[in-house]
């Protein structure tokens, strides 16, 4: 089977004899996948929705994984099982995938990593799964069908982060990987677009904007 390069990079953060919980499954393709792929990875594939369940339910039948993969209807982290050492949320927005990590917090010492991606508010994501406890360990910036995903894998520890690092990433900033190079040229030229709108008067929020462009520039030189 194949899947989309986003989640195949997802993919290559799951370790071989992983028990993971994909929160927020939908189609569970990334379950199925590792279930195929990986060596003794077993898979909770779960949603709060029906709709997307019944589609999991069909792809785990398709490629006969019903042994390694359970498909289960529950919102974020109550479907977690003892055992469980992966959590994904992926393909969510930021705030949810805080609040599902808030709201099952209880769960969140007995597991190693988080892998996460989401579509906005990096800054926001990387600070607040950092205050529960956990560092980033590695990052990808994934460019796929036009729109840049990153993927973020934390795991316990403390580390501080400054104000750049939490919002383009400490790993992706060191490594600056194809993809990420071409996301910080789009940022560059999303940032130049509001630097130009923003009059005179808003002179704070001007030098802002610029300085964020001047940091960009420096890493891209
Ligand atoms: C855009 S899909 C992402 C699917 C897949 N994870 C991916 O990355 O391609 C988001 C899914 O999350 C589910 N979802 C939203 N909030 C949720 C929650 N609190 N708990 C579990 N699933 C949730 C939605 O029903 C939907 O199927």
């Amino acid at each position: 089977m194949t899947i989309s390069k986003r989640l195949r990079a997802i993919s290559d953060f799951i370790s071989d004899n992983s028990f993971i919980l994909d929160v927020g499954c939908d189609h569970a393709l990334l379950d199925v996948y590792c279930a195929l792929n990986k060596k003794n990875v077993k898979a909770i594939a779960s949603d709060i929705k029906e709709g997307p369940l019944a589609v999991a339910k069909e792809n785990v039948k398709k490629y006969d994984v019903s042994s390694k993969v359970t498909v289960l209807l529950g919102d974020g982290l109550s479907t977690y099982q003892t055992g469980v050492d992966t959590v994904v949320i992926s393909g969510l927005g930021s705030s949810t995938i805080v609040s599902i990590l808030n709201k099952g917090s209880k769960v969140l010492p007995n597991v190693d990593k988080l892998i996460i991606s989401s579509n906005n508010d990096y800054c926001f994501l990387r600070k607040s799964i950092c205050d529960l406890g956990f560092c980033i360990s590695d990052e990808i910036m994934v460019y796929d069908n036009d729109k840049f995903y990153p993927v973020i894998l934390f795991k316990k520890g403390h580390k501080v982060y400054d104000y750049y690092e939490l919002k383009y990433g400490p790993v992706l900033l060191d490594k600056m990987d194809k993809d990420f190079i071409g996301y910080l040229n789009n940022e560059k030229s999303k940032l130049f677009d509001i630097y130009r709108m923003l009059r005179l008067k808003h002179m704070r929020k001007r030098l802002k904007v610029k300085k964020d462009i001047k940091f960009i520039e420096k890493k891209l030189r």
